[in-house]
């Protein structure tokens, strides 16, 4: 039994990965950003008799990040997994502390949970980023806030961003925590993609079933700073070191701000 911290747990791969976890009696701390709605969610992933805590905060906001980070890290039993799940893509307001919501949510948020986590977990524990097959280069003007980015330059930007800065994280911590990034299927049936796609989208087993095995098999063990592309169902090959570290030290002095 693992204690599992998954974030966007109120609908979508995160509401069924947590079911899937929750049925499997691993004792989970669900996240979300609205309090109400988490609560209902925590409520049904009760019924399965698993151990649920909820942790809310706007993850657009990193001071809300940074403060989460801090209560899990002082309260609660030592997370072995940390799953960073929620994710945007489309959404009517776009800018979120003087940058791209995407860059925020999406890329900082999970830097920020892993780094602040990550001294408190298990050598054996996992953290999981979910990426995407979409991926961009990232252009530091625009993780900076300086530069306007359309909704999927910012959403691929986001991705390609927190998988370089997880391959300079696994470089950097060979010991453990286990660390990946995870394309979990493409077009999978999600609001996000519904709402962005406007297609009703594949099975979500399909991405459930690949979180569940990268946050516990030790088939991903020896993983650790890889990208995982669950869409050709392999391990993808490491990307430029230069530009991995050029990005990832970016990522790192932002947040040394909070
Ligand atoms: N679906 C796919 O095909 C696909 C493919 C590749 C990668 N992904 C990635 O998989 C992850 C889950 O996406 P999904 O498809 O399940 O999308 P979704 O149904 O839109 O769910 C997104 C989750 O993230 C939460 N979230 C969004 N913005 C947030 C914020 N500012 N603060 C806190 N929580 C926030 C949402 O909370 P609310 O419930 O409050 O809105 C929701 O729980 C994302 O990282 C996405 O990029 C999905």
């Amino acid at each position: 039994m693992k204690t599992i911290l998954i974030t966007g747990a109120t609908q979508g791969l995160g509401r069924a990965t947590a079911q899937a976890l929750a049925e499997q009696g691993h004792a989970l701390i669900v996240h979300g950003r609205d309090a109400a709605k988490l609560a209902d969610v925590a409520r049904d992933l009760r019924r399965t008799g698993a151990t649920i805590t909820t942790e809310v905060a706007n993850l657009s906001d990193p001071a809300e990040v940074a403060a989460m980070a801090r209560r899990v890290g002082q309260s609660r039993a030592r997370i072995d997994v940390l799953i960073n799940n929620a994710g945007v893509f489309k959404t009517a307001r776009t800018e979120a502390g003087g940058r791209d919501v995407r860059f925020a949510v999406n890329t900082l948020a999970s830097a920020l949970l892993a780094a602040r986590l990550a001294p408190e977990m298990p050598r054996d524990g996992r953290i999981l980023h979910l990426s995407s097959a979409a991926q961009a280069p990232v252009d530091l003007q625009a993780l900076n806030g300086a530069r306007k980015l359309t909704d999927m330059e910012a959403y691929a930007q986001s991705k390609l961003a927190i998988t370089l800065w997880n391959q300079r994280f696994g470089d950097a911590h060979p010991d453990g925590p286990v660390s990946l990034a995870v394309n979990p299927g493409s077009l999978l049936a999600t609001r996000m993609v519904r709402e962005g796609f406007g297609t009703s989208g594949n099975d979500l087993n399909i991405g459930v079933d690949i979180l569940t095995r990268a946050a516990l098999s030790p088939d991903f063990a020896q993983a650790t700073g890889r990208y995982y592309d669950n869409d050709a169902r392999r391990l993808a090959p490491r990307y430029d070191d230069a530009t991995a570290t050029q990005v990832a030290a970016k990522i790192d002095a932002l947040l040394t701000q909070f």
